[in-house]
């Protein structure tokens, strides 16, 4: 880097600093997440990267481009960049049979007449990218796309730490690495338990939710979401080795993580037992994979055997069979979860499938049963792949009888009676009556309680339960009416079915100290929490924070238009309107008061340390690529007084251009006679004031 000539001692140190702690920081997060051994606490390894965070806030200009400060990203980006690949992104020919695999290799042994040697590889079950270093950086990582262009993911691409931001060893000066991306199942399970407390449709499987979290505008938001990737293949100019083996340990030299499972071998008999052993251990790995990838290792033979127009011809791929039966369809529950969402559920006749007898599986929502055409009685087909649960993957119409009725989903609430309705951007059907319908209440309870919201770690589920069910906690704000006294003794029969005696629970002494401890704590909870914690629709812990400090109070939210709502970030129309709904029920507005006066926080405590009033009651829009990161502009408008906003209205007094600004936003700030400045009249903005 060209700073050697600072001469400015307190910058110079800075500098010195920034070069030090992003060396370092590096060094920690691989030997965390590439070789599984950390060497520093989390809260060390913070306290460091808050450091580093605030000196490159201080001195953008010094900022390194492998900082790991990028891990926890904070670019948003409106549309990603299509760009064209180097080398188009091949797929692979599948099969499902033992005797392909037997007739690839003589095709390939056919071809290159002499001794061949495979490399089996996992087939990870996420999606594909491609990563590009330029002298040891990374620079771009790219979605696969159509194989021929994909989109820009960079930024997202940089928060997922088992992709190294800076190499070691001696790495070409410019090469691609490819794999894929996947969701682990805890995360997985974790990113749905959170779409349904806030009334979003949760993912399908772990590859969609890898792949919806790899295309988030928000990179701060994919780095939550707890990504890795699995490297297998290394492409470039004057690269070396001259197996494919050699290729990937070359990766693990250079900082990336080594796949341990990748194995060699001139056997057919060996391929075999390799995947025979997989497609059981599969079920304990804590990832998808669903199938086996036989690679020719020899780089030189690869050549020869070359490609078709869609895949290499020395590669093949072994997909797994899920197991599958058929089972008559009994009847439907409908089951109503914590936001209302309604969904209906197949009793099956007891079927044994891979290990486990079947009686239920999900029939999804609505639009599964019309895509299947589902009637009563049909006979279903049940898959059980890699994961455990079990899935209805179509329905066997020939044993359809004549007069089976198609199935209508429920226009009543089961629960409550009231009339389902249809919600607006999701394939949910779902109960509107969210004060009154048990689930709902029970849902909007322990969201409240949960740990990213108030963290009332002392009531759980079955205390929930028992409150509930004993009349005493209704809804959120009577939390905050118990006592010691109404607590005391409070009991509850539960009637195990195994044990056939039913057990009776119920509060002592310490337990009700600790409820009435931890209700006493959430008081200090910051209102970007409590705001997610009081469980408007579609408002989760990101959308939460952002309206929390955009609008800086409970008050102003509740008086906030639709339109001024949509001036948030992330704000869309629909979300707009689930808040004026929700402030627009009184029984809402009168919880909220009861809050107020048990002293919840709804005032932001927020503060970007301000610095000064040049911009304030501004409304403006950032938008394009500028030479500092663009949340650092924002950050600078909000340092100054000014909000930022969107999208552009009539209520818009700037627009801060960079380079590549959109040009759909140009033509509007054009047609309302918004003045578009740049980054430099910004800054005299500031100062001139
Ligand atoms: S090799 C030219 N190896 O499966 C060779 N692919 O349909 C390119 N995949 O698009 C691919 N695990 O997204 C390769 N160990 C592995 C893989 C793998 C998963 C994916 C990849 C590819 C698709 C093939």
């Amino acid at each position: 880097m060209e700073h050697t000539n600072i001469s400015n001692p307190a910058e110079r140190q800075a500098f010195e600093r920034i070069q030090e702690l992003t060396i370092e920081l590096n060094q920690h997060n691989y030997n965390y997440y590439v070789l599984d051994n950390p060497k520093l606490s989390d809260y060390d390894f913070d306290q460091l990267l808050n450091e580093l965070a605030n000196l490159e806030i201080k001195y953008p200009q010094f900022r390194l481009p492998e900082s790991p400060t990028q891990r926890v990203g904070g670019s948003i980006v409106k549309e990603f960049k299509s760009v064209k690949h180097r080398y188009p992104m091949l797929s692979l020919a599948n099969t499902y049979s033992e005797e392909e695999i037997s007739e690839f290799d003589r095709r390939v042994r056919s071809a290159v007449h002499e001794n061949v040697e495979y490399v089996c590889e996992l087939k990870y079950d996420g999606v594909a990218i491609s990563i590009i270093y330029q002298n040891g950086v990374l620079v771009q990582g790219i979605t696969r796309g159509d194989g021929v262009q994909g989109d820009d993911v960079t930024e997202n691409v940089r928060t997922i730490r088992n992709i190294p931001l800076r190499l070691q060893g001696d790495y070409p000066a410019e090469f691609e690495v490819r794999g894929e991306i996947v969701m682990p199942h805890h995360r997985f399970e974790e990113l749905n338990r959170e779409k349904e407390e806030i009334g979003e449709m949760p993912f399908a499987n772990p590859r969609n939710a890898a792949s919806g979290s790899l295309k988030l505008q928000d990179s701060a938001e994919t780095a939550k979401r707890g990504l890795e990737a699995h490297l297998y293949y290394l492409l470039g100019e004057n690269i070396p080795g001259n197996t494919h083996y050699e290729r990937l340990s070359l990766l693990k030299t250079w900082g990336f993580k080594d796949s341990d499972t990748t194995f060699k071998t001139d056997n057919l008999e060996e391929i075999f037992l390799f995947i025979n052993d997989w497609d059981e251990k599969r079920k304990k790995l804590p990832f998808d994979i669903d199938g086996i990838v036989i690679k020719v290792n020899s780089l030189e033979q690869q050549r020869q055997i070359g490609y078709t127009a869609k895949n290499p011809r020395w590669a093949i791929a072994y997909k797994f069979k899920a197991e599958r039966v058929v089972s008559p369809l009994l009847s439907i529950d409908y089951q109503v979860g914590r936001t209302g969402i309604v969904t209906p559920v197949a009793n099956l006749q007891p079927v044994h499938l891979a290990g486990t007898t079947v009686k239920r599986a999900t029939l999804n929502n609505e639009g599964f049963i019309d895509a299947f055409d589902i009637h009563y009685g049909d006979h279903l087909f049940i898959e059980k792949g890699g994961e455990i649960i079990p899935k209805i993957v179509g329905v066997n119409t020939a044993q359809r009888k004549p007069d089976a009725q198609k199935v209508e989903f429920i226009k009543k609430c089961p629960e409550c009676g009231a009339d389902l309705v249809r919600s607006e951007g999701s394939s949910g059907i779902y109960c509107p009556n969210e004060l009154h319908c048990p689930p709902q209440i029970k849902g909007k309870l322990e969201h409240f309680i949960s740990r990213k919201a108030m963290q009332i770690d002392s009531l759980g589920e079955g205390k929930i339960d028992m409150l509930f069910e004993n009349g005493l906690v209704k809804n959120i704000a009577d939390f905050y009416d118990l006592s010691y006294n109404k607590l005391l003794g409070l009991s509850r029969t539960i009637s195990n079915n195994e044990e056939k005696k039913p057990k009776v629970i119920s509060f002592r002494e310490k337990t009700v100290e600790n409820i009435l401890k931890g209700i006493e704590i959430s008081k200090s909870i910051p209102f970007e929490r409590v705001l997610y914690a009081i469980g408007i629709r579609l408002v989760g812990e990101t959308t939460a924070k952002k309206l929390a400090r955009y609008f800086g109070n409970i008050d102003n939210l509740a008086n906030a238009t639709k339109e001024e709502l949509t001036n948030v970030e992330d704000v869309g129309a629909i979300v707009a309107d689930s808040i004026v709904h929700y402030f627009n029920q009184s029984e809402n507005l009168e919880i909220i008061m009861r809050l107020k006066q048990a002293n919840l926080q709804f005032e932001s405590s927020f503060s970007e340390e301000r610095v000064g009033d040049a911009l304030a009651g501004l409304h403006i829009v950032v938008s394009g690529v500028f030479s500092i990161p663009r949340d650092e502009i924002k950050s600078l408008i909000e340092r100054n007084g000014g909000k930022n906003v969107s999208s552009i209205s009539k209520n818009t007094d700037y627009i801060v251009a960079g380079e590549k600004m959109g040009p759909e936003k140009k033509v509007k700030a054009e047609k309302l006679g918004i003045p578009i400045i740049g980054e430099e009249e910004l800054q005299k903005l500031i100062a001139i004031k």
